[in-house]
Order: structure tokens, then C-alpha cells, then sequence
């Protein structure tokens, strides 16, 4: 018998435009879609573009609407604070209805740009649904980035507003969002008129501060540059009247979301609003096999598109509740903590990254803590954001007793473009593999010259246009470097950026990057933008930073300077100031604490530095020397330095 998968497979690619709209009936619209595609300006398409609807509906008022305004939302439990507060759609409506109002008060209507600066805080939720209840366009920027990150972030999206808090807590620190903020605005060239801010108890400044220089017309350390106004929240919603929804069309933006490239300047992600809401509505059904009554703990954050895909838009267009979770895996306060969130909120579905596994792993080898919950509510484990190691899957199985499902998909796609899709039917799963093409997903693996390669062959991992839905409509502001970056690398298809293999069964493998993006703890991130930071040390020459496989974060970004001649700086001091450096212009979340001093590094006659020889020096792998290497004898060098 052929089995659902394969038959819902080959309907998506063989009438991908009757299997969307079909999809589509799943979405509330305020003018339902008659025409699924348009390729009218192909390679950019569109999906449902006579569609209108809104997405904060379709997220809240329905399932209100439908009687199920006393059903939980939003579950927000934060091991920092030791609180938990829940939240009911009729709740979870109202707020959003109000802080709607309140960035109304302000101006902000359809197609503007809101940027949200908030950690795992309930806010975060609101902020992003009432954006987007206005048709206006959200921008969330995670809050391990520094100020110089938010700020390339606000010129590139040239926000009208942005929503902050006082802080975000990490387990050894409190992280002052304020003086940051203000930071980034004197840093961007961009005007941004209002800044609310949410207080929380526990920081040391206030927006009152910010406030009280601005009417004083005294200078505030950092808020010079603009004529901002800075507003408490909670004093504006008090105020405030709750506001209605904006139908837009569906090809309008929902957000943008920025995410690392191979230079320092983040690609800004557009997704819109139609496509959006079928893709993660058919995915919560077919992928995750969750529905109205079920919860989903997605453990990642709001700021990374795990966090906008699956803690908020995709329980909440699925009716279903989702847990916001303010906490690590390990040490708030132990190995046990995600369970303790299943126990307690009766999760059935747990989503995070294998990072977050093998550092619980790492603490509870034997998985003893499970035992002191109940976990019988879990029925899947999901797994995404970095490869999922075999030994890693298999002692999370073991230790939890649910099957344990990669997925593979990037900020590009919104959602999975390889998965098990056990709402589908679960098939059978092979160690490594994230297993099959999601339907929508045309997925091919080309070599260097565009060919097709056999089974079991590493290549380009690429998929046909067009895209499903719910994937990026294009870069923010910037269509000609989308159409660069991912559709003239190999004409009709999107290049993916990783390599891998399809075997004999249609199994997908993900081996690793072919570009020089890492995947640090399941964080994207760039070596490039990390080299331009340490290239502005006074005393280096040139350098490379490359990820170098690590036990616990998949990789580590590791630094190797050449020094100026003459320079006269001890090796210790110069890793301190580097790291320094990489931490104020990228931030913490870059985790760059290794540096190197070398003679030379090893590059082609044309000058370009072989960072994948490099890598397979580092890894111990055996290394590839292309014939055009400038020097061979850099890498005799190297090799001392590399593998001690
Ligand atoms: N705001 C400010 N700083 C942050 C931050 C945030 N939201 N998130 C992380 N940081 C900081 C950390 O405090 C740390 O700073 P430090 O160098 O001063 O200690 C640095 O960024 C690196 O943090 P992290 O990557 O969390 O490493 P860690 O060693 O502190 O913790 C793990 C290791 C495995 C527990 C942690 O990486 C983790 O929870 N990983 C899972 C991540 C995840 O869910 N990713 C999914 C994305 S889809
Ligand atoms: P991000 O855009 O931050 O979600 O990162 C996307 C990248 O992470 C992908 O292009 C892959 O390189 C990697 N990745 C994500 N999920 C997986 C997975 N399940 N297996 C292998 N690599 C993955």
C-alpha cells in the first residue's frame, strides 16, 4: 500500500498550487485566495495574492470566536524568577488588543517596522501579535547581541519603534537592555521616534531616567544622538484603547528576521502573512501532530526563528497552548529542568536543540533526573538548529522513552523542509538523517556544475522553485541580494548554503555548511563579522576565524591572527582584548573566547584564505591542499599550531 507520506509527497509537487489552496482552507481570510501562485516576477513568487486576512486573528480572536476563549494560550514559566503565569485566549487577546492600541496611539500603522528587543517575557508574545494585528511588520532581535548588532539591525529595517524591557537574566548575570538600547541609537544613522520600554524589578535603570534627560533636555550618557522619546509601557496601556485588526494581503510582510551571512551585514528575512499561516498551520498538523488541547514547549528563544515559527505563531494559529520558557537546560536550576516543564504543564510535545541535549547529557549521563517527573504526557521530541548526532538521539529515546525527531530547516524557510512527519505517519528513522523531504519541498542535491548526483553522493543541497509557502518572500529592502545569495547560484533552484545526501530510500543526510556560516550551540552565526572585529585590533595583520568541532556546541569559533611586525603585545593580553573586541560588536552569543597567534595563514595565489583546510586541520579530518595554495610550507606551520 503506498504509504500517506509518499502519496500527500507526490501531490504537493505534482499540483503544488491545488495543494496549497487546499491547505489554505485551514486559515481564516478575510477575502479567501482564488489563485495560489504568482510568477509573474519569477524568481521572486508569491503566494495567495488576491488573499486578505490578518494573522493575530487567525492566532487569537477565531479560536475566541470558536469558544475557546477560556483555553490556555500561553504558559510563561521562567526557572529565573521561579514564577509561572498562564494565560487564556480571551487574556492573551485582550492584551494584545491593548498594546495594539497602544503602538497605535503612536502612529504605527500598516507597513511600518517595529523592532522588538525583549527576552523570554510574555511581552515579546504581545508585542509581535499586536504588530502584527496592526499590519505593521516586526523585527525581534535576540538579546545576546550588542548594541553595534541592534543598531546595523535598526538601519536596515528603519523601525518607526522599539519595544525593550529593563533586562533579560542569564544565570550569572542581569543584562541591562536599556543603556543598550540607547547605545544602538546613538550608533544608527536610522531615527527612531518611540521607545517603550516594560519594566521589570530587579535592574538598575529605568525608562524614568531616559525620560528625565529627554525633558530636562540634559544629556543622557547615551541617548544623545536622537530626539527619542522613551515611554513605560504599562503607563501607555493604561491609557490606551484596545485596537481592532488591520486585514491585510496576504504577500504584506508579518516580519523581518535577520540572521548571519558569510559578511558582516545580516540578511533581513521577509516573511509574509499568508503563506506564513498555512505553512505553520499544515505544519502543527502534519509535522508536529498537535492540535487544540495540546501543548508544545518549544525551548529556544523569540529572537531565533525556532522561537517565532514554533513558541509563537505556530501553537497559537494551531489553537493550541504554548510554553514560554525563561530558563537554560542545565543549571536553573539542573538537568532536570526541562522535564520539570513537562511534568508541570503536561507538554506533549517538547521541540529544542541538540545543544541543549547533550549539555543535559553532559550533567545526567545516566538520564537519572527523568525518573524523579512524570513525563507521561510526552508523546515527541523534536530536534533542530544543528545537526542531531546519533548518540545524542539515541540516549534522548532512551532516556525519555519517545521517538526522537530531527528536523532540518533554516531562518530562510520558516519551517522544515526535511522532517518525519508524524502527523503525516511516522516512517521509519534512520540515525543521522532528519529524514525526508517535507511535501513543498522539491529537494535535489547538484554537484559544483549543477548536475544531479547519484545516491549516497555528497553535494549542494538545493531545492526547485518554486518555494512552498511560508518560506522568505525575499531580503528586506533587498530582492537583487536575495536573488544573489540563493537563486543565481544554480539556475531554477535555492540554494540551501549546506551539503549532504540523499540515499537509496529518499533519506536526506546534512553533513555541514559549504559556506562560512557556524552553528554555534544551535546560534548561527558568521566568521565573517566576527574576522572584521578582531581585524580592528591595532596589532593585527590578518586573520581567520573558523568553527572547529566541539563536543557540547556542535562547533566553537576559533581565531588565528597574524601580527603586525613590530607589534609588541603579549599573547595573553591580545587574546583578552579580542575577545573583548568580538563580545562589544557582536556579542556574548558569539561565544569567541579561542584566539591563535600563527606565522602566516595558508591561502590560494588569488589571496583567498583556506579556511576549509583550516577547519580540517583543527578537526583532525584529513585536510584537502588545493593545488592553487600560494605557500605549502604555511601550512607545516599551521599544523603545530592546529593539532599541538
Ligand atoms: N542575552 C544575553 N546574553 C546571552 C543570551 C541572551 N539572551 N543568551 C546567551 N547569552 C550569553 C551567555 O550568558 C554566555 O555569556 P558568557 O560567555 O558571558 O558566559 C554566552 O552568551 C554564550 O552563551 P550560551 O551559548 O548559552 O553558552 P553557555 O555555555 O552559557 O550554555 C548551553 C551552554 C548548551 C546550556 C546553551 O548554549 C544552551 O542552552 N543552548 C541551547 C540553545 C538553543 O536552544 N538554541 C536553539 C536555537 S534554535
Ligand atoms: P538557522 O537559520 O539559525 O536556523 O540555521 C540554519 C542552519 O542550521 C542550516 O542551514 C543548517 O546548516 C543547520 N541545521 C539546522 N537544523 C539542522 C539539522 N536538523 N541537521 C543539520 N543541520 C541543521
Amino acid at each position: 500500500m503506498e504509504s500517506s507520506y509518499q502519496s500527500v509527497y507526490e501531490a504537493s509537487c505534482r499540483e503544488p498550487e491545488r495543494f496549497w489552496l487546499q491547505a489554505a482552507a485551514a486559515v481564516d481570510w478575510d477575502v479567501a485566495p482564488r489563485q495560489a501562485l504568482d510568477d509573474s516576477a519569477a524568481p521572486l513568487y508569491r503566494w495567495f495574492p488576491d488573499g486578505m486576512l490578518n494573522t493575530s486573528v487567525n492566532a487569537l480572536d477565531r479560536h475566541v470566536a470558536a469558544g475557546r476563549g477560556d483555553a490556555t494560550a500561553l504558559v510563561y514559566d521562567s526557572a529565573m524568577l521561579g514564577t509561572r503565569r498562564s494565560y487564556s485566549y480571551a487574556e492573551l487577546l485582550r492584551e494584545v488588543e491593548l498594546f495594539a492600541g497602544v503602538l497605535a496611539a503612536r502612529g504605527i500603522g500598516r507597513g511600518d517596522r517595529v523592532v522588538i528587543y525583549l527576552p523570554m517575557v510574555p511581552e515579546a508574545i504581545v508585542a509581535m501579535l499586536a504588530t502584527a494585528r496592526l499590519g505593521a511588520v516586526h523585527s525581534v532581535v535576540f538579546g545576546g547581541f550588542a548594541p553595534r548588532e541592534l543598531a546595523a539591525r535598526i538601519d536596515d529595517a528603519r523601525p518607526a519603534a522599539i519595544v525593550t524591557c529593563s533586562g533579560g537574566i542569564e544565570p550569572s548575570r542581569r543584562i541591562e537592555y536599556l543603556p543598550a538600547v540607547a547605545e544602538a541609537l546613538a550608533l544608527a544613522g536610522h531615527r527612531v521616534s518611540d521607545v517603550i520600554v516594560k519594566a521589570r524589578a530587579g535592574f538598575q535603570h529605568t525608562v524614568d531616567e531616559y525620560r528625565g534627560s529627554q525633558a530636562a533636555g540634559t544629556a543622557h550618557a547615551d541617548s544623545t544622538a536622537h530626539a527619542v522619546q522613551w515611554h513605560d509601557w504599562d503607563r501607555l496601556a493604561a491609557e490606551a484603547e484596545p485596537a481592532g485588526p488591520v486585514s491585510v494581503a496576504a504577500t504584506d510582510p508579518l516580519y523581518i528576521l535577520y540572521t548571519s551571512g558569510t559578511t558582516g551585514a545580516p540578511k533581513g528575512v521577509v516573511r509574509d502573512n499568508g503563506s506564513h499561516a498555512v505553512a505553520l498551520a499544515w505544519s502543527m498538523k502534519h509535522i508536529y501532530d498537535v492540535g487544540p488541547g495540546d501543548v508544545m514547549f518549544t525551548a529556544s528563544d523569540v529572537g531565533w526563528v525556532v522561537g517565532h515559527s514554533y513558541i509563537v505563531y505556530g501553537p497559537l494559529l494551531a489553537g493550541a497552548t504554548t510554553v514560554l520558557y525563561e530558563g537554560k537546560p542545565v543549571g536553573t536550576p539542573d538537568a532536570g529542568a526541562f522535564w520539570r516543564v513537562v511534568q508541570d504543564h503536561k507538554v506533549n510535545v517538547l521541540f529544542t536543540a541538540p545543544t541543549a541535549l547533550r549539555a543535559i547529557r553532559r550533567a545526567d549521563p545516566e538520564g537519572a533526573l527523568v525518573k524523579d517527573y512524570d513525563i507521561s504526557s510526552l508523546r515527541t521530541l523534536f530536534a533542530a538548529g544543528e545537526r542531531l548526532d546519533p548518540e545524542t538521539c539515541q540516549w534522548a529515546g532512551a532516556a525519555l522513552g519517545v521517538p526522537v525527531i530531527d528536523h532540518w530547516w533554516q531562518t530562510e524557510t520558516g519551517w522544515a523542509i526535511a522532517a518525519n512527519p508524524v502527523g503525516l505517519e511516522q516512517l521509519p528513522l534512520k540515525p543521522g538523517s532528519p529524514s525526508v523531504p517535507v511535501p513543498g519541498y522539491q529537494v535535489m542535491v547538484l554537484d559544483g556544475a549543477g548536475e544531479p548526483v547519484p545516491a549516497g553522493v555528497e553535494g549542494n543541497i538545493v531545492i526547485k522553485l518554486p518555494l512552498p509557502p511560508g518560506t522568505l518572500a525575499t531580503l528586506w529592502g533587498n530582492d537583487e541580494r536575495f536573488i544573489q545569495s540563493y537563486l543565481a547560484i544554480f539556475d531554477g533552484y535555492y540554494t540551501t548554503g549546506d551539503s549532504g545526501y540523499l540515499d537509496e530510500d529518499g533519506y536526506l543526510f546534512v553533513m555541514g555548511r559549504t559556506d562560512d556560516v557556524i552553528n554555534v550551540s544551535g546560534h548561527r552565526l558568521s566568521t565573517g563579522a566576527m574576522e572584521q572585529a578582531v581585524a580592528m585590533h591595532p596589532s593585527v595583520a590578518e586573520c581567520a576565524v573558523i568553527g572547529v568541532a566541539d563536543p557540547l556546541k556542535g562547533q566553537r569559533p576559533s581565531g588565528y591572527v597574524v601580527l603586525k611586525q613590530g607589534a609588541d603585545i603579549g599573547e595573553a593580553q591580545l587574546r583578552q582584548e579580542l575577545v573583548a573586541l568580538v563580545r562589544s560588536h557582536i556579542g556574548p552569543v558569539a561565544d569567541f573566547k579561542d584566539v591563535q597567534v600563527v606565522q602566516a595563514l595558508p591561502k590560494t595565489r588569488s589571496g583567498k584564505i583556506l579556511r576549509k583546510t583550516m577547519r580540517q586541520m583543527a578537526d583532525g579530518d584529513e585536510y584537502s591542499v588545493p593545488s592553487t595554495i600560494e605557500d605549502p610550507s604555511v601550512l607545516e606551520d599551521l599544523l603545530r599550531v592546529l593539532r599541538p
